[in-house]
């Protein structure tokens, strides 16, 4: 068949004419393994609720709801210079940011660093030594003084996203390693000495005002030009989200005696939902991608839904036909290349989506020049069919998240600040989302979207030097929830 040429549809569920048997049969399968009805994201979206309820009981639950010391949203008056730096997963970033007196505006200068592979999986020292020698040149570069220690100490804001327990705004114990990061000797500790000795160790001119992490800045960045964002959320190479709750209704920080009614910013930490394998629609191939983790057990709904883990499901999914099923897929070749463990990311997936042509042709150069594997039309379809699957199964329960926080805190409308190469990139993954969304609150039909997720500010930058400054504030107002060390803030 030859190509037609670019068009836009979401999904080419009539193209299977000539599939054979043996490969429909295969794709019927995947499509009943992966695909989230509405009566199931409303059963996963209930038991959510429960879980965000449990985490911030003093028994807490698989979700950790980590009351984080920011204590309530900028009013966009903010001011100051700021650093931010940024540990996300796939990048490092060291980033200036001037909050300027117009109401909600903002300068920003920034470098990126690549996390290097062996140091997600090395020892501890090494990351916090590279982690000092990024912001070294960051400041050496931006900063034209011959004596660094002659510069007043800049605010900054770390913004490392990971679960972790905080006692104070710029303290946190690494609970656990998430996206596939498993450097030892942090779990357990602080991170904030470890932090501060390299930096100390550098005389960087330099004073930690918050730990954050990556969903309460954008929590709170996009509070900071739309004050009706109530939520903020990461789709990436991990998932997560934050909202503001009352002190009141966290009884696990009730010991503080905080006034019920002072808001304080929680980190659900929910890429742990459902650890127990009660409600979520897990498949073969979830079970696989858990086990073989550095974590097994933990994050179940991350690693069904973040951009770490979609293309190794797809890979795996493909294998599995190769080698196991009553079907021709791949037959004949050599698919060394793809039994390479996360060989795909999430943008090999996105690629296929995104293909505009009838025949896949796109598709199919994709498969050779990545994985020397020549494909023929049916598997073309196959693959097509797949990715739309996964990338759909990912929007659809992504949703469930979102729903249960609004649910629980009784939101009937607001807006949702997201941030994410998978929220920014990956197709369709904002209109399924919305769809789920719809499916689950029962909006009524021809009803303008009430809750509606958007693209939100730079959380992890701009977010970070908003909270620094938020704690700043409030330390010279008196209010000292979560403040370590008084004369050290201001
Ligand atoms: C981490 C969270 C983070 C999320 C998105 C998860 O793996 O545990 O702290 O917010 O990824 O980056």
């Amino acid at each position: 068949m030859v190509g037609l040429g670019p068009r836009r549809q979401p999904s080419r569920k009539g193209s299977m004419a000539d599939v054979p048997d043996d490969l429909l049969e295969q794709i019927r399968y995947l499509e009943r393994i992966f695909t989230v009805d509405q009566a199931k994201l409303k059963e996963v979206t209930k038991h959510f609720i429960k879980e965000l309820e449990k985490g911030l009981s003093v028994e807490g639950g698989s979700i950790p709801m980590n009351p984080t010391w920011v204590m309530g949203f900028p009013d966009g008056y903010e001011t100051g210079s700021y650093l931010a730096l940024d540990m996300g997963g796939t990048n490092l970033r060291v980033c200036e940011i001037i909050l300027l007196e117009e109401k909600g505006e903002f300068d920003i200068i920034q470098s990126k660093y690549r996390m290097p592979d062996e140091l997600k999986t090395g020892e501890s020292e090494e990351l916090w030594e590279y982690i000092a020698d990024c912001i070294q040149q960051f400041i050496e570069y931006h900063h034209e003084v011959e004596d660094l220690e002659k510069l007043d100490k800049i605010p900054l804001g770390f913004t490392f996203s990971f679960p972790a327990t905080q006692t104070y705004i710029d303290n946190g114990v690494l609970q656990r390693w998430t996206k596939g990061f498993d450097i030892s000797g942090v779990e357990g500790k602080d991170v904030a000495p470890l932090f501060e000795a390299a930096i100390a160790k550098r005389k960087l001119p330099i004073r930690l005002s918050a730990l954050i992490n990556d969903t309460t800045g954008t929590l709170i960045a996009s509070a900071y030009t739309d004050d009706t964002m109530k939520i903020g959320c990461i789709f990436g190479t991990g998932c997560n989200a934050a909202y503001m709750e009352n002190c009141g209704s966290v009884p696990k920080i009730a010991s503080y005696n905080l006034p019920p009614d002072m808001p304080i910013a929680i980190n659900c930490e929910y890429g742990a939902f459902d650890n127990e394998h009660y409600v979520l629609p897990r498949t073969p191939y979830d079970i696989v991608i858990d086990e073989d983790s550095p974590r097994p057990g933990q994050q179940a709904f991350e690693k069904m839904i973040a951009g770490l883990y979609l293309g190794e499901l797809f890979r795996l999914v493909l294998v599995d036909l190769h080698d196991n099923k009553s079907c021709k897929v791949f037959q004949g070749q050599d698919i060394s290349k793809l039994r390479k463990a996360y060989t795909l990311d999430s943008s090999f997936l996105s690629m296929i989506e995104e293909d505009p042509f009838e025949n896949l042709s796109e598709t199919g150069d994709l498969f050779r020049r990545e994985l020397g594997i020549t494909t023929n039309k049916p598997e073309l379809e196959l693959c097509r069919r797949l990715a739309e699957l996964i990338g759909t199964r990912a929007a659809r329960l992504s949703a469930c998240g979102v729903a249960a926080i609004c649910t629980k805190k009784n939101i009937k409308s607001c807006h949702v600040g997201a941030d994410g190469s998978v929220f920014n990139k990956y197709p369709h993954f904002k209109a399924r989302g919305a769809v789920a969304l719809r499916e689950i609150l029962d909006w009524e039909k021809g009803q303008k979207d009430p809750i509606s997720i958007l693209a939100a500010e730079d959380g992890s930058g701009v977010g970070a030097a908003l909270i620094a400054a938020l704690t700043i504030k409030r330390v010279k107002e008196g209010n000292l929830a979560g403040i370590r060390n008084v004369e050290g803030m201001i």
